[in-house]
């Protein structure tokens, strides 16, 4: 049985006409996971991260649906919350926030990568405890002084020792800074692109920022497309195109 994708969101979208809700969501999930898998003819992609050009464009939707349908593939997935400023993964999956990301920086030294007190295991009748959760934590003052840290870099390397595939929600490149330390210590970062609200040239300029810090754009999502128009646009772009 197929567990329904992100909830809430997709709920209150089913709701709206009868064409919308026969429109197959998991399955346009599972091809973004396939395009990911076969984006890199070289070395394997087991950490991804999302961003985009602006707030509210579907990062984070798109970021729990790609770690949920994953469960499929691989044998343990982590989705990371390193919107450390509008954190909203603990939400989506209805888990608390008391600990996450931030507590364990505090205490990286003592970290054990084999030791679930940071992740929270997502349970549900077809997760099949594959699926773990590492939210965002308690505030901290400066989320890009973290994210940028040596510290960061070496908690990815030991997550990668553990999780087969890695999916990381972050904030909006024009907002903040914070996506480019990520995306740096990813193997490959893909791009939201809203088609209702998106301008194309900020978000060109954007991932040219991006890259140029030595982000690996696997390519674009395209959110918000109207249902009629879903047969004509693709969901997921080379970002060669
Ligand atoms: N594919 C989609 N089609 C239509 N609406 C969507 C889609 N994805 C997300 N939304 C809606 O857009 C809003 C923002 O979604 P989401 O929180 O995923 O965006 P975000 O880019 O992570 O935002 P933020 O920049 O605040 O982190 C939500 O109300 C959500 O329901
Ligand atoms: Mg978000």
């Amino acid at each position: 049985m197929e567990r329904k994708l992100a909830p809430k969101r997709h709920d209150k979208r089913k709701k709206k006409t009868v064409k919308q809700s026969q429109f197959d969501f998991s399955e346009v999930y599972r091809q973004l996971r396939t395009n990911i898998e076969y984006s890199q003819f070289e070395g394997d992609i087991q950490v991804v991260n999302l961003t985009s050009t602006n707030p509210a464009e579907g990062k984070s939707s798109v970021a729990s649906n790609l770690a949920t349908v994953s469960i499929a593939k691989y044998h343990n997935v982590l989705l990371m919350d390193c919107d450390l400023r509008k954190p909203v993964q603990h939400k989506i999956f209805n888990v608390s926030n008391k600990v996450g990301l931030s507590n364990l920086m505090k205490n990286f030294d003592s970290f054990d990568v084999n030791d679930d007190t940071y992740f929270q295991k997502f349970k549900d009748n077809t997760s099949d405890g594959k699926l773990y959760l590492l939210t965002s934590g308690m505030k901290v003052p400066n989320p890009l002084e973290l994210l940028s840290s040596e510290k960061f870099k070496h908690l990815i390397e030991k997550l990668r020792t553990r999780f087969d595939f890695i999916v990381i929600d972050c904030p909006p490149v024009d907002a903040v800074a914070d996506a480019i330390p990520v995306s740096t210590v990813t193997d490959g970062t893909i791009y939201v692109v809203s088609a209702k609200e998106t301008n194309k040239n900020d978000a060109k300029a954007a991932i040219t920022q991006l890259q140029r810090n030595g982000a690996n754009i696997l390519g674009t999502v395209l959110t918000k497309v109207e249902a009629e128009a879903k047969h004509y646009y693709g969901y997921y772009y080379n970002s060669e195109s």
